[in-house]
């Protein structure tokens, strides 16, 4: 648990300086009316899903019901400083003012809709496995004690649970390819990255079919 203790310390820097970021751009008052808020969440919903729990389109679009609410805005802010790299994400949320983002995660936040599911069942008790102990062998800490033993998350760790398992994949085998970008800004990205580089293919599809079955 060392190893984390240290990551969970450099993780609290970003996140405190993330904060102190947002109150300096929250200055001005809302902006917009609750029609416009809700004309927002219906166009993320044509992406994300009608109740946000994801949706496999050419592409998987992930789950955003249930998000911590600081990680989803963590993430619309990373796409817009090119941080995590995805060019459809940054057409999305460029155009949103920090009070939106908030409004939208709040919005996503209170959804819980049943996981999408459609993963393979054979390897879920090794990903089960995986997730609660971790792979010590490879010096890879438990997931849950980050992500929390009910995969949910907490403030800048995402909830994984019910999230998309081919998402999840191409999350953790691209992970250098599309976060932590701009190396002048080192984010919360950088907790994740040994992780998920010490994964192997295996691994990565028995964690990812078990969580995408959690509730
Ligand atoms: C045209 C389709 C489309 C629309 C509309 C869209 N998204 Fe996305 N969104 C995506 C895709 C595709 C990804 C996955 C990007 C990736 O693979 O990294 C994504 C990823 C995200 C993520 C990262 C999720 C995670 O688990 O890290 C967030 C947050 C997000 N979208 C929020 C929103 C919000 C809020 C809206 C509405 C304002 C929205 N999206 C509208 C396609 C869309
Ligand atoms: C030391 C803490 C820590 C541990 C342990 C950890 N994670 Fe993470 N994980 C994070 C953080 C922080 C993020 C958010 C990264 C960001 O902000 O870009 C994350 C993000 C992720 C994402 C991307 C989620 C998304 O919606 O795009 C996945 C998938 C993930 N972790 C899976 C795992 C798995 C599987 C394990 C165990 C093998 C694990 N994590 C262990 C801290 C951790």
């Amino acid at each position: 648990m060392r190893i984390s203790t240290v990551l969970l310390v450099a993780i609290f820097g970003v996140a405190t300086s993330a904060a102190a970021h947002a109150q300096d751009k929250n200055k001005g008052k809302a902006d917009f009316s609750p029609q416009e808020l809700k004309a927002k969440v219906d166009y993320c919903k044509t992406c994300h899903g009608l109740s946000g729990q994801g949706f496999r389109g050419s592409y998987p679009m992930p789950r955003l019901a249930g998000q911590q609410p600081e990680y989803l805005v963590n993430q619309l802010d990373a796409f817009i400083e090119r941080r995590r790299n995805n060019p459809v994400m940054f057409n999305v949320a460029h155009v949103l003012n920090p009070q939106m983002e908030k409004a939208l995660a709040d919005q996503f936040k209170d959804l819980d809709p049943k996981p999408l599911g459609g993963a393979p069942r054979d390897n879920v008790a090794e990903g089960k496995k995986i997730y609660q102990e971790g792979i010590p062998k490879s010096d890879i800490p438990p997931c849950a004690s980050c992500h929390g033993d009910d995969a949910k998350g907490r403030d800048a760790f995402p909830r994984l649970a019910g999230q998309l398992h081919d998402y999840i994949y191409r999350k953790l085998t691209n992970w250098d390819k599309e976060r932590g970008q701009d190396k002048a800004k080192p984010d919360s990205s950088a907790i994740m990255q040994p992780i998920a580089h010490s994964l192997n293919d295996a691994q990565i599809k028995a964690v990812a079919a078990y969580l995408s079955y959690l509730e």
